[in-house]
């Protein structure tokens, strides 16, 4: 969704784009890059996977229909910068031939990929890397208009062209959007553009295909899966944090993951069946988004005005726009917030709610969750940085959930 609070301001979420006005639409075909690695122990590699994994449905394919797999195991991890503190993380990705690296915010929230093209001049685009697509021999022209809006008012226009895009070595031909103009926020945005891991329904642009959408059907990763590990400054100092396409790391969570179906395919969104201070019930329901592109969480009024009820000295500021709690809130280790999904909680330590000080030095911080969103609800980065997720793609896609292990 791309809804980046910043320290000490707080960009509080209007959906733009809901995805129940997208209309489904069947896909224009995308020519596909087949990786010239064939690899030999593919299929072992995915019957292994399919009995570790039942709730993935995986089909493993007959032998003589296995081409394209990307390497040993079929995945590839994209190391993540954690900017902000825990504001927005971003990967390096590779463009065209020879490579042209962007760095981009992966977002569940979106599903388009763009960056600037080398022939914007507009002050979003000119303090990033541009893509060259003349450099290139392998980009394809595609002309089409693009442009693109998000919660946080941000937007982009361009146009469309595809070229081969790689992430950790995972590599498919893919239609890009290259901005022509950017609006003013992006200036001040570390990463270049945006990573879309959203459904191809919610694509600007009818008929483009996603990445996930691409590599699944190149067979260029092992699992249809992208798993998520951002990490916090609290926590580890958010060093290590990956997204893992194809595969899913079992170091980086406890117990088992809860397969959560996803209930609207556009957004990856869930059922959430209540929300919970200390386990203890807020009676509060909603369909909802796990969201990587947006900073905080953002729920109905409702929920958040009962999560603050639990929480000494939290007001909600008509001055600030949102809730506020105390930043000694960051030093409490015995309380937590949590949803349930899929009939399991995940929790949040409030610890977390501490986000940022209101001003520099203020002992007044915003809160990491924040009302207003009384449609879907939004479980941005504060929720992800405590809950490994793994965004799977099946025919019945669902989002693989368990308490992250740092
Ligand atoms: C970029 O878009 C803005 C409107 O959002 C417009 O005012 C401006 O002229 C455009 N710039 C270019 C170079 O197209
Ligand atoms: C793009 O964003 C700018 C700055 O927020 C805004 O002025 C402009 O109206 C937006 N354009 C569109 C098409 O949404
Ligand atoms: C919080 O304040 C805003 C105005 O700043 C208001 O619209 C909203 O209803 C308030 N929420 C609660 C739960 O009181
Ligand atoms: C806050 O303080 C830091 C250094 O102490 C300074 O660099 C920054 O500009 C200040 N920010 C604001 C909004 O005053």
């Amino acid at each position: 969704m791309k809804v980046t609070a910043s320290l000490l301001s707080l960009a509080v979420a209007v959906m733009v784009a809901d995805a129940a006005t997208v209309a489904p639409h069947s896909g224009t075909a995308v020519p596909l890059s087949f990786n010239p690695n064939h690899q030999r122990n593919f299929r072992k590699t995915m019957a292994k996977l399919a009995a570790r994994y039942p709730q993935l449905g995986l089909h493993i394919p007959p032998k003589q229909v296995i081409v394209g797999a990307q390497d040993k195991a079929g995945t590839g991890k994209v190391p993540l910068t954690d900017v902000g503190p825990d504001s927005e993380y971003y990967g390096s990705v590779s463009v065209g031939t020879p490579a042209q690296v962007m760095r981009l915010d992966f977002d569940t929230g979106s599903a388009d990929i763009w960056f600037p093209s080398s022939t914007c001049t507009t002050a979003g685009c000119k303090v990033h890397h541009r893509f060259n697509s003349v450099k290139s021999t392998t980009f394809k022209k595609d002309g089409r208009p693009w442009k693109i809006g998000y919660g946080d008012g941000s937007n982009a226009s361009g146009i469309l062209g595809s070229d081969i895009v790689s992430v950790g070595g995972i590599a498919v031909r893919q239609t890009i959007g290259l901005a022509t103009n950017e609006s003013t926020q992006f200036a001040s945005s570390p990463e270049d553009g945006l990573f879309g891991l959203g459904f191809s329904t919610i694509e600007s642009v009818a008929g483009v295909k996603t990445f996930l959408d691409n590599a699944i059907a190149a067979k260029a990763i092992a699992l249809p899966v992208v798993s998520v590990f951002l990490p916090s400054v609290r926590k580890n100092g958010g060093q290590g944090g990956n997204y893992l396409f194809g595969g899913i790391d079992n170091t980086r969570y406890t117990g088992a993951l809860t397969y959560v179906p996803v209930t609207k395919k556009g957004y990856w969104q869930v059922l959430i069946q209540d929300a919970a201070f200390n386990g203890k019930s807020l009676q509060q329901t909603s369909q909802g988004i796990i969201d990587t592109g947006t900073t905080l969480m953002i729920i109905g009024s409702a929920a958040a005005a009962a999560i603050h009820k639990q929480i000494p000295g939290a007001v909600n500021s008509t001055q600030e726009g949102g809730w506020l709690v105390p930043c000694s809130l960051a030093k409490n280790t015995k309380d937590a917030v949590s949803f349930k999904m899929g009939g399991k909680s995940f929790q949040v330590p409030v610890a977390d709610l501490a986000w940022s000080p209101i001003s520099n030095g203020s002992k007044t911080c915003f809160s990491g969750v924040q009302g207003g969103q009384d449609g879907l609800w939004i479980l941005g980065d504060v929720f992800i940085k405590n809950n490994y997720c793994v965004f799977s793609q099946t025919a019945s896609p669902s989002i693989g959930i368990a308490p992250l292990k740092y």
